[in-house]
């Protein structure tokens, strides 16, 4: 069974925050119980009615996580203390703890911390104060765990996805790679432009998946040197359509599907497959678009030599308004003019991207 361990370790104890004679007031209220190394003082999902504090030894509280892992939310020692939701509730546990070292309990039943409450009531509100630290402390942990989970499976998602472009790729040795340029330069607009983190998450998964529709066109189309038919190109135009197609039923890249659709619209309506125009164009596939020219240009292709960062950057100048978005033309001249094509050699250094002619 796989074990996930936090990273807390309990550093308060209970007694230290209390006067002796709150301690031996806490003691009086409670039974002493002894437990061997491995023996399970709680039991995750059973019904108790007792918070514990350890004399002496050493416990381990783990929680399964989506009914699989064990996740160890902490270690305590001496003087700490567990189980605080039996005296605030009557739900089951939430967790299970196990004892790692010969271990002495006081339990204190929840009829004991009431007789507690009335008798002892500044106590019993100590106690209470300790407790909603610790549960607080526990919150913020699980959140933790859940973003460090949710941020994995997002790298899953992209990973999956990186594994299906690259079979795509690998159909044409021209485009080896132009896929992952594509997404770091889209990226990098992107992020200059301000995008909120979501949305970039949304548009590199759009970048990643602009050309999927390709799949279905024939390599007889696809590989041609010079220049396509009518009918080829009608072919070759179906696939950003092809790409909604086949992504339209998968929940997590739904927000993508947009960008993937519209990467070949042109601001001025020329483009295809719908012919929007302007801001109607999602912003994504706008980005997207001059990312994916400027990489085509400075790649060669069957058809035609590629030619080096300045000449393409004029050649999007020269289409800034008509068939690119000026602003975001504008915001990769700008990181292009602050420091060439690094930022793309940094992100892939694989690919032994050229500064210079690349
Ligand atoms: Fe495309």
């Amino acid at each position: 069974m796989e074990k996930h361990t936090a990273d807390v370790k309990s550093s308060k104890t209970f007694f230290a925050r209390l006067s002796p004679e709150e301690t031996s007031l806490i003691k009086s209220y409670s039974k002493e119980k002894k437990y061997l190394p491995g023996d399970v003082i709680v039991r995750e999902k059973t019904l108790t009615d007792t918070f514990c504090i350890i004399k002496k030894g050493s416990v381990e509280v783990t929680k399964k996580y989506m009914d699989s892992e064990d996740m160890v939310l902490a270690v305590m020692g001496d003087g700490d203390f567990f189980g605080e939701m039996a005296l605030l509730d009557q739900g089951t546990r939430s967790a299970t703890v196990k004892a790692l070292t010969s271990t002495t309990i006081y339990e204190i039943s929840r009829k004991s911390f009431e007789l507690l409450l009335k008798k002892q009531p500044d106590l019993a509100y100590t106690i209470l104060r300790e407790l909603s630290t610790r549960l607080r402390e526990a919150g913020t942990l699980l959140v933790a765990h859940l973003e460090r989970k949710n941020r994995q499976l997002t790298q899953a998602y992209i990973d999956t996805v990186q594994v299906l472009v690259n079979a795509l790729e690998a159909r044409d040795t021209y485009t080896s790679g132009h896929t992952a340029r594509v997404t770091v330069i889209a990226k990098e607009i992107a992020r200059k432009m301000g995008m909120a983190p979501e949305d970039l998450y949304t548009l590199e998964m759009g970048a990643l998946l602009h050309d999927v529709g390709k799949i279905g066109i024939p390599d007889s189309v696809l590989g041609k040197p010079g220049p396509l038919e009518k009918s080829e190109f009608q072919i070759i135009a179906g696939h950003p359509g092809m790409g909604g197609q086949i992504l339209k039923n998968i929940e997590y890249l739904e927000n993508s599907l947009p960008s993937v659709m519209s990467h070949h619209e042109r601001f001025d309506g020329k483009g295809y497959p719908e012919g929007l125009a302007g801001k109607s164009i999602p912003l994504a596939g706008r980005i997207i678009a001059v990312a994916d020219s400027f990489d085509a240009m400075i790649s060669s292709r069957p058809y035609r030599e590629k030619i080096d960062t300045m000449e393409a950057v004029k050649e999007l100048r020269k289409c800034s308004g008509t068939q690119f978005d000026s602003d975001i033309v504008e915001t990769f001249i700008k990181i292009i003019e602050s420091g060439g094509l690094e930022f793309l050699k940094e992100a892939l250094p694989e690919q032994g991207v050229d500064n210079k002619n690349r």
